[in-house]
């Protein structure tokens, strides 16, 4: 049995042999002895044409009746084709019917909303779209891992169960075994998670980067790769209640040795992709987004901008007068500030640092000005905020005082602060969504379509 990936990667070396491949069919029509089946086997975006001629097929009959997405198993010899629009094709001598399909089949060869294939989310992978994009998604995780590890990172699995609350935004899904309809109250009237399985209130990580600190802080260079699950209530395209994040931790670096990672990695994805998945790109480039292609080709190469947030304040200013939320010194950027600064200003991604502290979470590290903190966030094309990090806090008496400042317990963080005491040394990171990355390299304008299962508000079914 052969895939049919193998087949465009190596067509001379299969032309005039017989091989079996298997598939589901994509379109079926017949005229008289003859018949065409194009058979998919989600191997590569491209289908094998497969020639049925009655003379050469005792099922002949019953195999031209066959509906739109059946499996079939296809016994043939490939002759090439070079003058035709499909570079080879099979002559089928043996077709098996691995399963039948129904008339009724929802996916007919015709456009479909991405509305209602989203709606159908167990047969949507086997669309032109959602088969490229799932592709994709594969094999920039594994050029994300070939990455890290060509350069010395190890990886590390931090806990989906949690009770600390990294990103301190209060976005945690709770878990108990407690029945909800019952559950104890305390005093103030909240749920009382005290006689719980785990004795204290825990949830579903946001991050694992605090976790990923303690093991950088023995393994020098280590990353997570791994889902997370933030519980803001954002109806948007760019926001899911579950997504995968990477999060790289590097002892001994500081900001601008975090900024050169996020670059090089991002760069290092692009270009692998490129290479891995060419036809599922110009697809998306010819039907997604028709400058894709264009864009990660420049990207791949060009330096990203790189701009302080006071700088990036005095930038948007100018167009105040345009934005829904006009920009102030202090105020949090929206998308429609980050898609202005990387879209208008740069015509590239670019990194705005040094955020002031009140809008970052309390790990980062102070600036000498005693104003902003050691941040960064990667802005990129179509999306805005692709990669946010950070300088980490490593002096034990002003993370304390933070700590203090939010009104955090250390007693919680104690392990935090042992970081701190025990060889604390300087060191930064990074988290970047994966999902935000699939459809930067996809053009796919929505979450919801890069996700097999999509997680986002108001979507349970699947
Ligand atoms: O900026 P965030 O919240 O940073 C952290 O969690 C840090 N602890 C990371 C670190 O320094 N190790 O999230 C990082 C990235 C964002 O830039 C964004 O791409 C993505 O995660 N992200 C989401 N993606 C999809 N849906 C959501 N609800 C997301 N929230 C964040
Ligand atoms: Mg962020």
């Amino acid at each position: 049995r052969v895939e049919i990936a193998k087949l465009f990667a190596d067509k001379e070396f299969y032309a005039e042999k017989t091989i079996t491949v298997c598939g589901w069919i994509r379109t079926i029509r017949d005229s008289k002895a003859l018949g065409f089946v194009d058979l998919n086997d989600g191997s590569c975006f491209k289908g094998l044409q497969v020639v049925l001629e009655e003379q050469n097929l005792t099922n002949f009959k019953d195999i031209v009746k066959l509906n739109v997405g059946a499996a079939v198993s296809v016994t043939g010899t490939i002759i090439l084709t070079p003058e035709m629009k499909q570079p080879f094709e099979m002559h089928a001598q043996q077709v098996e019917v691995e399963g039948a399909s129904t008339p009724d089949y929802p996916l007919q060869k015709k456009r479909h909303s991405v509305e209602f294939l989203r709606s159908i989310a167990h047969l949507r992978p086997r669309t032109n779209l959602f088969s490229a994009a799932f592709r994709v998604r594969s094999a920039a995780a594994f050029a994300i891992h070939q990455f890290f590890h060509e350069n010395g990172f190890v990886y590390v699995h931090t806990p989906i169960v949690t009770g600390s609350d990294c990103e301190g935004a209060g976005e945690m899904f709770t878990i108990t075994t407690l029945d909800m309809d019952n559950v104890p109250k305390t005093e103030d009237g909240k749920a009382d998670f005290a006689g719980d399985f785990f004795g204290k209130h825990t949830s579903l990580t946001v991050s694992g980067q605090l976790e990923a600190e303690c093991m950088a802080m023995a393994f020098g260079k280590v990353y997570t790769f791994g889902p997370t699950f933030r519980a803001e209530n954002s109806n948007t395209p760019r926001h899911a209640a579950e997504f995968w994040m990477i999060e790289p931790e590097i002892a001994f670096a500081d900001l601008a040795g975090d900024m050169d990672l996020a670059e090089k990695m991002v760069k290092f994805v692009i270009r692998s992709v490129l290479e891995a998945c060419p036809q599922d790109i110009e697809f998306c480039n010819q039907f997604v987004d028709k400058g894709l292609l264009e864009r990660l080709e420049q990207v791949a190469s060009a330096d990203f901008g790189r701009v302080t947030y006071t700088e990036a304040i005095e930038l948007l200013k100018k167009n105040n007068g345009n934005f829904e939320y006009p920009v102030e010194w202090g105020c949090d950027l929206q998308t429609e500030h980050e898609r202005y600064l990387t879209e208008q200003v740069f015509h590239r991604p670019v990194f705005v640092t040094d955020y002031p502290k009140e809008i970052k979470a309390f790990y980062m590290r102070l600036n000498d000005d005693g104003k902003t903190v050691a941040a960064m966030d990667m802005l990129v094309p179509g999306i805005g905020e692709l990669i946010g990090g950070s300088q980490r806090e490593e002096r034990l008496e002003a993370l304390r005082q933070r700590l203090q400042e939010l009104g955090l317990s250390e007693e919680d963080y104690w392990w935090y602060l042992d970081l701190r005491r025990y060889g604390g040394t300087k060191h930064a990171g990074f988290g970047l969504g994966f999902e935000r990355l699939v459809m930067y390299l996809t053009g796919i304008s929505n979450i919801r379509d890069v996700l097999p299962f999509p997680r986002t508000t108001g979507v349970a079914e699947f």
